[in-house]
């Protein structure tokens, strides 16, 4: 029988005595973070995941112990059975424990370790991949383990208040059919030859079964498998806090998801927003205003830099005078300007004379702006007067053009004007990304712990359709079961440009966290939006076979969201990227780097699949 672990258990963890410990007999279980050898007395920094104390071993008092001690090295695993000891002048008030240490009479070696990679501590030199390869050693620092302990806090109260709330937790399958549409799907073989699952992107369609079957008030926490290009914000597995409920509307799925913020903010951070947001609400932003206003669905609004569009003005003046603007004013010069048409379309950004710029620096944001595909960025500089000054367009401008666009921007005197204008699109991306640029250049976005640190936001009420490839032609712009407003029925054949339709996202310090919609359940106008589509039935059915046969068995109206949870507890950690919330997450290529997935299969394994013949 082992004398530690078999015998003497461990009475309390690195990081929990304190002074009203002193005389205490503990035993106490860790890593060597680091040993000093004072000469007859060795003192060790013993770790786990809630902290750090000191052990010191003294030759003079327990020579069996000290000579063990000397033994040790960092990250040996080690197993200590002392008495606790107040420091005196010794006390390290940085540390919790700092008041104590713990006087070490047996001490065992319960294993060695190799000299670790890098050294585990907050801050490492070493560099994410070699990190990622050891990603056990990177896991131990305390940044990972702080994380990582929130994340699972933010499940714990996830799953109160939803169950508080009447939710049942369903699990859904991963392995499942392969539908077109949506994201890439990653394919997985099956022993039937030629036949592949494909892994579930969301469990879409499968949630809005169980409201057929009449699971209402659905959730799970569940992984999300998306053969995406990735960036910081995404991940090819992820998880969502996935929910769908029945007999709602907007408002009802809004008010549950605000009862769910507001209960993981407090229960993680002690944070209450209700300071912030009195009635429990969270603001709502209409996708066109948020579009006209920051060029995205997913403003960051802690800061106030805006767009002004200039569209109109710019038809309405032939083009002010400007070269460059006339073909785009003359497009629309048979008076057929609509807000909801334009391809192309003059934007502007006002710069307050507060946040002066140089010439050199404007430079810079127009060599970004390049990077994105624009072809320039105009700038004017407002005077005194009004006048334009540092401007290409200063000679040609009309003063009638230049008053109304200083006006419409709201500039005045020592103004920077940045002005942009080409395909919608881009003029947009560009201009939304500068934005963000010129937020952290200058300064304008507050720091966490300023009182405006949380930014909620709904964007509500976008288009159901797009413009398709092909001239004319209309695509679902999110999927084609979600409900147009009642009011735009009629247009869905006649106008489908103008149809407004009940999809939603919760934005967070720019930052999409949640999506979803209100379904569509009717069969009529679900005809309807096939027709607008070009999607026979047929072709519908082939298309969405079992959904929409489910649909056809009394499918009550309903609605949901999901919340991208591991963006959720990189907001919530402050984290910069999703790799410091997830414990074994993958590169922006997609590879684990201390598995080595993805990974070369032999032939054998190929041919029994039959995906290769040998
Ligand atoms: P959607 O595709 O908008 O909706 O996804 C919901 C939320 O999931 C997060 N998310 C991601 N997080 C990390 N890595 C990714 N690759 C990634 N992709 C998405 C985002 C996003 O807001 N079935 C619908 C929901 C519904 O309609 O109910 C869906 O999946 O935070």
């Amino acid at each position: 029988m082992a004398r530690f672990i078999d015998e003497l258990k461990r009475s309390h963890t690195c990081g929990e005595l304190r002074l009203s410990d002193v005389d205490a007999e503990v035993v106490l279980m860790g890593w060597v973070q680091r040993t000093r050898d004072r000469g007859g007395v060795i003192f060790v920094d013993l770790r786990d995941r809630d902290g750090l104390t000191q052990v010191t071993f003294d030759k003079s008092e327990d020579e069996a112990a000290f000579t063990i001690a000397g033994q040790l090295r960092s990250e040996y695993v080690i197993a200590v059975r002392g008495t606790v000891r107040d420091r005196g002048e010794q006390r390290n008030d940085k540390m919790p424990t700092g008041g104590i240490e713990v006087v070490g009479h047996e001490v065992e070696i319960l294993n060695t370790a190799k000299t670790p990679v890098f050294p585990i501590q907050e801050e490492v030199n070493a560099t994410e991949e070699t990190r990622l390869a050891h990603r056990y050693l990177d896991l131990r620092r305390p940044i990972l383990q702080r994380n990582l302990r929130m994340r699972a806090k933010a499940y714990h109260a996830t799953r109160n208040v939803l169950a508080e709330h009447g939710f049942i937790e369903v699990e859904t399958p991963y392995l499942v059919k392969y539908t077109p549409g949506g994201a890439r799907n990653f394919l997985v073989p099956s022993r039937s030859p030629g036949n592949f699952y494909a892994l579930a992107e969301s469990p879409q369609l499968f949630k809005q079964l169980l409201m057929v079957a009449g699971y209402d008030r659905y959730f799970q926490i569940v992984r999300c498998f998306r053969d995406e290009d990735l960036r910081g914000d995404r991940q090819p597995e992820f998880t969502q806090i996935d929910i769908e409920m029945s007999f709602v509307n907007q408002d009802d799925v809004f008010s549950i998801c605000e009862k769910l913020v507001f209960r993981l903010w407090k229960e993680v951070l002690g944070v209450d927003l209700s300071e912030r947001y009195p009635d429990g609400t969270f603001p709502r932003l209409r996708f066109e205003d948020s579009m006209r206003l920051y060029g995205n669905d997913k403003p960051d609004r802690r800061f106030d830099l805006h767009h002004t569009d200039l569209t109109a003005l710019t038809v309405e003046h032939a083009g002010g005078g400007i070269g460059m603007l006339e073909p785009l004013a003359a497009k629309f010069a048979d008076g057929t300007y609509r807000v909801d048409l334009p391809e192309e379309i003059v934007k502007a950004m006002r710069v307050p004379a507060d946040h002066p710029m140089s010439r050199k620096q404007v430079d810079e944001l127009e060599a970004y702006v390049k990077t994105m595909g624009a072809k320039g960025l105009g700038r004017a500089k407002v005077g005194d007067d009004g006048a334009w000054t540092q401007s290409p367009f200063a000679k040609q401008v009309t003063d009638g053009f230049r008053l109304a666009v200083n006006e419409a921007c709201g500039a005045q005197p020592g103004d920077l004007i940045l002005l942009m204008f080409g395909d919608e699109q881009l003029v947009h991306t560009c201009m939304a990304n500068l934005r963000l640029k010129l937020g952290k250049d200058l300064g304008l976005i507050p720091g966490f712990g300023s009182g405006d640190d949380w930014n909620l936001l709904w964007v509500v009420d976008p288009p159901l359709f797009e413009r398709g490839e092909q001239k004319d032609t209309w695509v679902a712009a999110h999927h084609p079961f979600t409900r147009p407003h009642d009011a735009c029925v009629d247009s869905i054949t006649s106008d489908p440009g103008t149809v407004l339709c009940h999809r939603y996202d919760l934005v967070l310090n720019g930052v999409e966290i949640a999506g979803g919609s209100i379904r569509l359940h009717d069969s009529e106008v679900q005809a309807k939006v096939f027709s607008a589509i070009g999607l026979s039935e047929e072709e519908a059915k082939e298309k969405f076979s079992f959904l929409l046969e489910g649909l056809q068995h009394g499918a009550p109206p309903h609605g949901g969201i999901a919340f991208g949870f591991d963006r959720l507890a990189m907001l919530l950690t402050e984290s910069e990227s999703l790799r410091d919330v997830l414990a074994f997450p993958k590169t922006a290529r997609g590879n684990d780097l201390m598995t080595g997935a993805p990974g070369p299969v032999d032939d054998r394994q190929l041919a029994d699949l039959k995906i290769k013949t040998v």
